[in-house]
């Protein structure tokens, strides 16, 4: 290529587990009601991956999906990276199953963990790759499997999170040419002061797995909902607002807003923020919960097939997660 690289997204694909958990069934689990999860959250039901599904499955459908959606080829990917928080195993990392399953010999694989935020993370570490011109084809998953993570007895959680996965594969293309699904802005920031707001406290080297954490279910997530819910709010539209910036539009150029699906209340208080109408945030939180790395991709693949997304159309990507992290992405589509 003669010209400097630029990033395209050519394909989109997701993957969500058959198995369908309703509020209703959510009720006789814990002390809720469909009326409290539907009211404050907007979740009407989330998907559950079966026992002997791993988060490697759930990424490999999504990506076999995308590449079939980018007409590309094992072989012709040179780059794997996942972004998970419920990866296989501590190591290997889950990108190398992925590689193994698809049978993509010539990728580099490893994974990221930026939890929410992870996909768009990921894309901007795949996207150096290639505009740096050192790899050309990437897949790019946000996979999870949450389900393992949640306490399935604190109703402040477990009515919020559900399994999935979505991919992109991604091309370095000539700069000079306008290759469609163009990747215009990234922006990411992080603020570890906060990282008590919302984690996994146990399974890790700080607080290994033994009976006792188990007991006191250590290994499941811990969120302080309310500030986390502010914190998501305001730098979600902060990064929105710099992403645009770094591309050099602003909100009126905005075709299409894809939110980190974690509460419906959050993406209406984004889309008010940024003056948008709501038509224009896509939600489908209430189809599946927070999925954490997976929903920005599933998201994004489900418009994409809906046909919401039109030649030329700015797209704005934005997540926010545990850490605390956050990121946004602009695309012309
Ligand atoms: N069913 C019924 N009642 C519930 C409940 C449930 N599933 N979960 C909590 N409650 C109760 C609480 O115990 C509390 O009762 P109390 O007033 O008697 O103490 C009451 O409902 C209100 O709880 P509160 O925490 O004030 O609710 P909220 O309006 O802040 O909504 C969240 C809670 C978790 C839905 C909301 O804070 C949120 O979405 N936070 C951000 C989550 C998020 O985005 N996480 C991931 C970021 S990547």
């Amino acid at each position: 290529m003669s010209s400097p690289c630029v990033s395209s997204i050519i394909g989109t694909g997701s993957y969500m587990p058959e198995k369908i958990l309703t509020n209703e069934e959510l009720s006789k689990i814990v002390d809720t009601s469909d009326e409290w999860i539907t009211t404050r959250t907007g979740i009407k039901e989330r998907r559950i991956a079966a026992d002997n599904q791993a988060t490697s499955d759930l990424a490999t459908a999504a990506a076999l999906r995308a590449m079939e959606s980018a007409g590309v080829k094992p072989e012709d990917i040179d780059l794997i990276v996942v972004a998970t928080v419920t990866p296989d195993m501590p190591f290997p990392s889950t990108a190398c199953f992925v590689q193994k399953n698809i049978g993509a010999s010539n990728a580099v694989c490893f994974d990221i963990s930026a939890a929410c935020s992870g996909f768009l993370y990921a894309l901007q570490v795949a996207r150096n790759f290639l505009n740096a011109g050192t790899r050309s084809t990437a897949l790019v998953i946000g996979a999870e499997k949450l389900s393992t993570l949640v306490n399935w007895t604190d109703r402040n959680t477990c009515v919020l999170f559900g399994d999935g996965a979505g991919a992109v594969v991604i091309r370095a293309v000539d700069s000079a040419t306008e290759a469609p699904g163009r990747v215009l802005s990234t922006i990411m920031g992080s603020d570890g002061n906060l990282v008590n707001l919302l984690r996994v406290p146990g399974g890790g080297s700080a607080c290994p797995i033994t009976a006792e954490n188990i007991d006191s279910r250590l290994n499941t997530i811990h969120m302080e909902g309310k500030e986390t819910f502010k914190h998501a709010v305001t730098r979600m539209c902060q990064a929105s607002e710099k992403a645009l910036e770094m591309a050099g539009l602003t909100k009126e150029d905005i075709s299409l807003v894809i939110p980190h699906q974690a509460n419906a209340r959050i993406i209406t208080a984004i889309a008010d923020r940024l003056d948008l109408p709501h038509e224009k945030a896509f939600m489908n939180v209430d189809k599946y919960g927070n999925t954490s790395a997976a929903t920005i991709p599933v998201a994004l693949d489900e418009a994409n097939r809906q046909g919401r997304l039109k030649r030329g159309d700015i797209v704005l990507l934005v997540a926010f997660g545990g850490g605390f992290t956050w990121a946004s992405s602009v695309i012309r589509w």
